[in-house]
């Protein structure tokens, strides 16, 4: 049987402009990230979590009356329903962190009050909605399958120095409080990748902001995308010690194994990003008495920028990071949702403002021209 077509769509739709977007974009080739005009340095460097999301949102970064309401929006959606904390206590322990999210938030919007509206200021509401309540999602859950009682959001707080409170009851160091919203911000948005493309086909259908969330976070789970960061991790566990680290990754290597938190669709520099990560890691590692984490990953990252060419992306130094503040390996990814739907949010409303079904073709590569033939007749 012939081929319907000849083969020339990319694959993984890799070089492809699937739409305009205002919201950010990706410098493959010179490592650089913008987040609506502003370099990522820049925002890591002044900006806040409360402040990137609001950018990401609106377009513009808030003056000082603006961020205060927006701040204030989103301490006001932190506290969880009563149907959705019901959810996340029916899930069982044993859950995967990123299932119970993804279940919560799709449950979410029972009870939201904008529920079946999407038009641009009920979306708006729904995204500070969301943004304020998947740290409580997440830590309810953490908090609930080790037997404790959920922590109400503490209102003094920051949106980093808050979540870190909810997981652990305390309240962070500066410093801590420091890195993780910064980790935060670099995680908020970055252009067209899978789960935020996953975001705009489902909102390009004019279904809602949770609909959309939901099947984004969906998306970030695989270890393709944001589920590398506790693949990291745990190789850094199975590594053990800065000697062994050249070895574990020869035989991966030669296995074929890909290691995770290197390489990018995108990016042939280093991703910024993780500049940033790198020289936190390096310095919450030596205080937590911990140095040893950051040393096997500078082994592993030199061995493949040389023998692969490749760069160590979002998802390495992320992972020992939250190592050492204590964080478990399964809220990683969680983590990283926390910060991204701030950024499917964005492309969500970018989306609705000027909708157009996205619906591509296939390139059919199956048989043609068969005919229906009877049970019997079909061999054994
Ligand atoms: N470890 C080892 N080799 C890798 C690699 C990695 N992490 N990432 C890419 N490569 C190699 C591939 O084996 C391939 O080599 P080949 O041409 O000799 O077969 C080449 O680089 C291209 O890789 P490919 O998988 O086609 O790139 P992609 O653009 O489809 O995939 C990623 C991009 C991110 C999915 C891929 O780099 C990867 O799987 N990384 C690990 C997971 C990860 O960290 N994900 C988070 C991304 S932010």
């Amino acid at each position: 049987m012939s081929n319907a077509t000849e083969h020339t769509a990319p694959r993984g739709l890799e070089g492809v402009a699937a739409n305009e977007s205002a919201i950010c974009y990706v410098f493959g080739e010179e490592g650089r990230l913008i987040y609506r005009g502003y370099d990522i340095n820049d925002l890591a460097d002044h900006s806040t979590f409360e402040e990137t999301a609001y950018l990401l949102l609106h377009g513009d970064l808030p003056t000082k009356q603006q961020l205060k309401e927006f701040t204030a929006g989103l301490k006001a959606a932190q506290k969880l329903d009563k149907v959705v904390q019901r959810i996340i206590k029916d899930a069982p322990a044993s859950a995967n962190p990123m299932d119970v999210l993804r279940t919560a938030v799709s449950a979410a919007v029972f009870v939201d009050p904008d529920r079946a509206d999407n038009a641009l200021e009920a979306e708006r509401r729904k995204a500070i909605r969301l943004i304020g309540q998947l740290p409580t999602m997440v830590a309810t859950f953490h908090r609930l399958r080790n037997g404790l009682k959920p922590l109400a959001p503490r209102r003094g707080l920051s949106a980093a120095a808050n979540f870190l409170y909810m997981i652990s009851g305390e309240t962070p160091s500066d410093e801590a409080e420091h890195a993780f919203d910064v980790a935060l911000i670099l995680h908020a948005d970055h252009e067209l990748n899978a789960s935020t493309f996953a975001a705009r086909v489902i909102a390009a259908t004019l279904a809602d902001v949770h609909g959309a969330v939901t099947g984004a976070i969906a998306a970030l789970a695989g270890p393709l995308h944001g589920g590398a960061n506790a693949e990291v991790m745990k190789m850094l566990l199975e590594i053990q010690a800065p000697e062994r680290a050249e070895g574990w990754v020869h035989q991966a290597l030669a296995a074929k194994r890909k290691i995770s938190g290197f390489g990018h669709r995108v990016y042939r520099a280093e991703d910024p990003r993780a500049a940033h990560l790198r020289r936190m890691s390096e310095l919450l590692g030596q205080k937590a008495g911990q140095a040893h984490w950051f040393a096997i990953q500078r082994v592993i990252e030199d061995l493949m920028r040389k023998e692969k060419g490749l760069y160590a992306n979002v998802d390495f130094y992320s992972a020992s990071m939250y190592y050492v503040m204590g964080l478990p390996l399964d809220l990683y990814t969680p983590i990283f949702a926390v910060s991204r739907v701030s950024g499917w949010c964005a492309h969500v409303l970018e989306q609705h403002a000027d909708n157009r079904l996205i619906r591509p073709r296939a390139e059919y590569v199956g048989q043609m021209d068969r005919r229906w033939v009877p049970p019997r007749k079909r061999g054994a």
